[in-house]
């Protein structure tokens, strides 16, 4: 069953007098479940695309269905129900919230949701910093952590929610490489264990070793979709 369906997918920019097409007609459809890496060449659309599945920039024109529901037809009150209970966000550059420690980094997007009490609240952030194994730095605040473990908390808040799907815009970039693979298998391992769909962008070529599907895009267009396993 598909999570994320995309039908002709335009974004413009517009630039000064001129206009940048950023994505040019972009088709892509994704099963739930799947673990999906997006490639291609600086200024390719990567960003782009993330940000139109995640529902933080409009597409110009084209149809985007996200867990059966029509994005262009939803309000704006809507849209920000389905990026909170829906969708994790893990940025290349953590965006964490620096005068917060770690718990109450993972905390926040349940604060938002207005459907927990504190008590729950807790032993949810407490049960995600666990199995992201961060437990250790629970207090420490995002200046006192290595990239990889700030990496750590951006995954537990975007997972905290339990989303359906997790979005990451170059998870790894920051980090070295044996760290950026630690980072892989743990989301590999959250995507089997609990069937939470992934779709991140990396200039990583390990990351073939983990993906289900990647999928290469180049000028705003999808121009391969290579099965891995
Ligand atoms: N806000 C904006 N205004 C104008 N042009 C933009 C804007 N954001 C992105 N672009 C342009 O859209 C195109 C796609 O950019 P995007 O950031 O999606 O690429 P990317 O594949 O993520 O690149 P990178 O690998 O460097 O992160 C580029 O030509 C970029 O210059
Ligand atoms: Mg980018």
């Amino acid at each position: 069953m598909s999570i994320v369906l995309l039908k002709d997918v335009r974004k413009d920019y517009p630039l000064g007098k001129t206009t940048v097409h950023a994505l040019q007609g972009v088709e892509l459809d994704i099963s739930t479940g799947s673990f999906i890496s997006i490639v291609g060449p600086s200024g390719s659309g990567k960003t782009t695309l993330l940000n139109i599945i995640g529902c933080v920039d409009q597409a110009t024109t084209g149809s985007i269905t996200i867990d059966d529901q029509d994005v262009s037809r939803m309000t704006d009150n809507q849209l920000t129900d389905l990026r909170l209970f829906k969708i994790g966000f893990i940025f290349q550059s953590f965006n964490l919230i620096p005068v917060l420690n770690v718990l109450e980094n993972v905390e926040f997007p349940l604060l938002l949701m207005k459907k927990y009490t504190s008590k729950e609240i807790r032993k949810k952030a407490e049960e995600m910093i666990e199995h992201v194994r961060i437990t250790e730095q629970i207090s420490q605040r995002p200046s006192e952590l290595s990239g990889g473990q700030r990496q750590r908390v951006a995954i537990a808040r975007a997972l905290v929610t339990s989303p359906r799907i997790v979005l990451a815009d170059e998870p790894t970039a920051n980090l070295d490489s044996e760290t950026g693979a630690q980072i892989l298998s743990l989301m590999k391992r959250i995507n089997e264990q609990n069937n939470v769909t992934f779709i991140f962008s990396t200039h990583d070529p390990d990351v073939l070793k983990y993906a289900n599907d990647v999928i290469k895009i180049r000028d705003g267009k999808v121009i391969e979709r290579i099965k891995c396993q």
